[in-house]
């Protein structure tokens, strides 16, 4: 488990952007597995701002995203769809089509069915993630099984409260979401995890310490993946050794 350190969660943002422009430029029909959540708005705005200024070619890509809140319909601004689309697709003008999420309220189907989808199209080349405070990936939380695919999940207190800072009120934050599942973000054929700031330094450290997986501590699962990069900046990677 390879960790990068940057002087800035802006220069963190770009070497991560960087890594998936040249993925797309390098194989235009990429099957990418994206994420949401505060810390990739800077990623996205890198990648739409590299792929505007050095057109390449994203008409071929096929997305999937990590989750969505369970029960919101898409046009939702607070759900994954409407944050995907803003900060994102419609920058560099990916298709609904080309996307996928785990959850549409409008077309519901059995959320173990995004797992065959995603193998029907040979698996994903790149997963990028994040990470929370309590370790979970997706919307995976401890002491999910490392051997769960997409599913319904509900959300931990500690991310309902998390996630609180981007509702008007707590009570509005989704008590349950989709989530790809562990072994659904294990079959990916390379992982970037972003985590930077105070929030997340704990996290990291522990995981950093650790030489075994631990149900407890989902990312923890990562130590046995062959391409894991941890892509941190310098709050987090002054404690790191
Ligand atoms: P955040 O969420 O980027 O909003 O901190 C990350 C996560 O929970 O995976």
């Amino acid at each position: 488990m390879k960790i990068s350190v940057f002087e800035t969660k802006e220069a963190a943002s770009k070497y991560a952007s960087d890594i998936f422009y040249e993925q797309i430029k390098k194989q235009p029909n990429s099957v990418l597995g994206l994420a949401t959540g505060g810390t990739m708005s800077t990623f996205y705005e890198k990648l739409s701002g590299s792929i505007n200024e050095n057109p390449i070619d994203v008409k071929k890509l096929n997305t999937f995203n990590l989750d969505e809140y369970y029960e919101i319909t898409s046009e939702n601004p607070q759900s994954y769809h409407a944050y995907m689309k803003t900060l994102f697709f419609d920058k560099v003008g990916i298709d609904s089509a080309q996307t996928h999420f785990p959850y549409q309220k409008e077309h519901q189907e059995d959320p173990s069915l995004y797992d065959q989808q995603i193998d029907a199209l040979g698996g994903i080349d790149i997963q990028l993630l994040g990470i929370g405070r309590n370790g979970h990936i997706g919307f995976n939380e401890p002491n999910t099984p490392f051997n769960s695919i997409t599913r319904v999940v509900d959300l931990s207190e500690t991310t309902i409260q998390d996630n609180a800072r981007f509702f008007e009120d707590i009570n509005e934050v989704p008590k349950q979401a989709v989530s790809m599942g562990i072994s659904t973000i294990m079959k990916a054929k390379r992982i970037i995890l972003l985590a930077f700031g105070e929030a997340k330094k704990d996290i990291i450290i522990e995981l950093s310490k650790m030489t075994t997986p631990d149900e407890n501590i989902p990312a923890s699962i990562l130590l046995t993946h062959p391409n894991v990069e941890i892509i941190v900046d310098k709050t987090i990677g002054e404690y790191l050794n």
